[in-house]
Formats: structure tokens, sequence, C-alpha cells
């Protein structure tokens, strides 16, 4: 059974990717310093699963700590590497911040792979880094156009970093995944995304809005060049997303990897405008969400959508899903989180 480090594990992306992993049969350890998670995502994945895994709080930056965590956990197969900060708003305020622990904490992270010998990687990248791309859909030949924020900025670095660390040193391989916007939660309702606050994202505001938390939604701009004037996702079920992790891993551990650096991108191919997915969300819910139009929100892009032909092809992934469902499964965890009975 091969043994993954997970760091980030406990947050929304990595413990759906942990009950994937788990139930494809892999042993996993998870690093998180809970910095926007809770520990007792553990207990949601393990009612799932059946497996409470391994789990270290400690901080990726902190060099000893994880050093150690490598150390105790003997031969670490392969990583996945979803720790970060992620608000993109909130990199433009602590730019340094986000420098420090994401740039930092890959450093360390690959210095302590290479000190204990694990050669495969995954890391979490953004669709963020294609910026507004000149021809849709994005396949991963488009140029990765100048970050728009501190945040795209980290993700860019760090697929450069990878990439030139793949070149300094032999036998390592790593495989980016370039992820549209994750939404949904899983089917059991007992994990799902857990935002801090007022939410940035979309479905989160939809969900709270919904469940009479926020008074209203706000849709940034009805004035793009778009059908219906709102701007265009891909959003994809963070479930269907986890299971690419699953994939990628297979073809790492395997060696069927065509080069030691591999892209891909992760969406559904298709564009949902924002008040398409608020109406497709009250019809697949019943549930009414107040919402008025304001004006765009600064450093939004038009319209992005994927092509992830090269997943499909590659990988034998495609995202499945239908929106409905996954809208369904985002309120249902949302009824959970509140205690909201129908
Ligand atoms: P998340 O915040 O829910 O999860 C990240 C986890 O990492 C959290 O549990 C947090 O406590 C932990 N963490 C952060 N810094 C750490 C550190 N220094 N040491 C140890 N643990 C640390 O975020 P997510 O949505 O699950 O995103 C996972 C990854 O995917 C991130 O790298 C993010 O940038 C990337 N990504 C996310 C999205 C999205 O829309 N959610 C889109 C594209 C890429
Ligand atoms: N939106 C609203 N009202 C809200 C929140 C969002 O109208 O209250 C709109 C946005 O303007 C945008 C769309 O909904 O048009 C999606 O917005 P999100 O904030 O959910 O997602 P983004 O596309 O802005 O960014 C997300 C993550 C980034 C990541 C990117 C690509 O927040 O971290 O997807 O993966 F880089």
């Amino acid at each position: 059974m091969a043994r993954i480090l997970v760091t980030g594990g406990l947050g929304y992306i990595g413990s759906h990717t942990v009950v994937e992993l788990i139930q494809s049969g892999y042993e996993v350890v998870i690093v998180d310093n809970l910095s926007n998670s809770e520990v007792n995502v553990l207990d949601g994945i393990e009612s799932i699963t059946g497996v409470r895994p391994a789990f270290e709080k400690i901080d990726i930056c902190d060099k000893s700590a994880f050093q150690a965590c490598f150390s105790k956990h003997g031969s670490i197969d392969a990583v996945i590497h979803f720790a970060a900060y992620k608000a993109v708003g909130e990199s433009i305020e602590k730019s340094l911040d986000y420098y420090y622990n994401n740039v930092y904490g890959l450093l360390q992270l690959l210095s302590s792979m290479r000190a204990n010998g694990v050669k495969h990687l995954i890391f979490s990248s953004s669709c963020t880094v294609y910026g507004q791309p000149d021809k849709l859909p994005i396949d991963e030949t488009a140029p990765r156009k100048p970050a728009t924020s501190p945040y795209g900025n980290t993700k860019q670095m760090c697929e450069d970093i990878i990439r030139d660390a793949i070149v300094s040193y032999h036998d390592f391989t790593a495989i980016l995944l370039r992820y549209f916007n994750p939404i949904g939660a899983h089917p059991s309702a007992k994990i799902g995304e857990l935002p801090k606050g007022v939410p940035n994202n979309l479905v989160p505001f939809v969900t709270q809005t919904a469940a009479g938390i926020r008074k209203e939604l706000s849709v940034f701009g009805d004035d793009y060049n778009t059908p219906d004037g709102s701007a265009i996702r891909d959003y994809i079920y963070v479930v269907d997303l986890a299971k690419a992790h699953v994939k990628a891993m297979q073809r790492l551990l395997a060696g069927s990897n065509k080069s030691e650096l591999e892209i891909f991108n992760l969406g559904t191919g298709k564009g949902v405008s924002v008040l398409e997915l608020v109406h497709s969300f009250m019809a697949a819910t019943g549930v009414k969400v107040p919402y008025k139009i304001v004006g765009r929100r600064a450093g939004d892009t038009e319209e992005v959508w994927a092509d992830s032909s090269l997943a499909e092809k590659e990988l034998g992934w495609t995202a499945r899903t239908p929106l409905n469902e996954v809208l369904l499964s985002a309120w249902n965890w949302e009824k959970k989180v509140r205690g909201i009975k129908e």
C-alpha cells in the first residue's frame, strides 16, 4: 500500500482527496496547521471511509517539525501539496504572508522531500495562472499571463520552482493540476467547504444566503460581454476534482507519466454564468436566493472555461457530476453545518 503525505489535507479540496485516496487503497498521512480548517474534519473522513488517517498538526514552514514528520512516518511514496493561502483579495493586503506561506512552504516541502528520497509530487495550481485568456476554452498550451494578484503570482512562482527542481535533481517527477472553480461537498454531507467569515466565493455565498445568514447575494456585474451579462466560470465538483488526484497519483507511481513534469487542466469544459448558477441552485433546491446586481468586482475576468481533454486522454478522467447535483450537495452541507432541518 503506497503511503501518501497530503499537506493541507484537512482543507476543502484536501479532505475530499484524502477520502478518495483512502477509498482507492492508499495510506494517508495528513499535515495541516489548521490555519484554515478544523481538526474535526478528521471525524468526517473517518466516518465516510472507516479509516482515521494519521494527522500531524505542523506548519510546513517549520523546517525541523516538518523534517521530523517525514522521519516519523518512514517511507513516504509521494506528496500531494494543497497547503497554501488562497484568498485572492486578502493576498493583495497581505502579500508577504502569501509569498512566505505559499512559496517558502513549497521550498521547505521540496527540500524535505529531497532529504527523504521522496520523488513524486502533485501540486495544486489554478486556472488563475492563465489570467483572461486570448481564446476559449483554455488548454494547457495557453500562455500564462502576468498574475493579477500576489496569490496568482505565488501559483506561477511555485510552478516555476517545481519545473526548475526537476531540471536540477534527477528522478523527480511532478504533476501540476490547474483547477478551475471547485464547488460542492461530499454526498454524505460529512465534509465540505468551511469558509471563515463572509465568503468571497460564489457558491458558499449562495448557500449562506439560502440559509438566511446573508440577506442577499450581490451579483458582481451584468454588463460583461456574455449572453446574460454576468461573468462565466467553469464550476467543477470537488469530488470529481479529488478523483483526478487519484488518477494522477496512479500515473506517477506507475511511472506512466510521459515527462518529468506534466500539467493538466481540471474543469468541466462548460462555462456557466453567475446568473445561471444562481437560478440552477434555486431550481435544484427549491430554495429562494434573493440577489441584486451590483458593479463588477475588481480583478475579475469576464469568462473562463477549461479544455480538459488532455486530462481525459492521459489520466482517463472527466468531470461527470451534473451541476444540479453539485449544487444540491453544497446545500445539503450548508444545512448540516447550520443544523437546518427541512
Ligand atoms: P483550504 O484553505 O480549504 O485548504 C488549505 C489547507 O492548508 C487548510 O487546511 C490550511 O489549514 C492548510 N495550510 C495552509 N497553510 C499551511 C501551512 N503553512 N502548513 C500546514 N498547513 C497549512 O483551501 P482549498 O480550497 O482546499 O485549496 C487547496 C489548494 O488548492 C490550495 O493550494 C489552493 O491555492 C488551491 N486552489 C484552490 C482553489 C479553490 O477555489 N478552492 C482553486 C484553485 C487552486
Ligand atoms: N461572484 C458574485 N458574487 C459573489 C461572489 C462571486 O457575483 O458574492 C462572482 C464573481 O464575480 C465571479 C464568479 O462569481 O464572476 C466566481 O467567483 P468566485 O469568487 O467564486 O471565484 P473566482 O473565479 O473569482 O476565483 C476562484 C478562486 C481562486 C482561484 C480561481 C480559479 O477564488 O482562488 O477560482 O481557480 F484561483
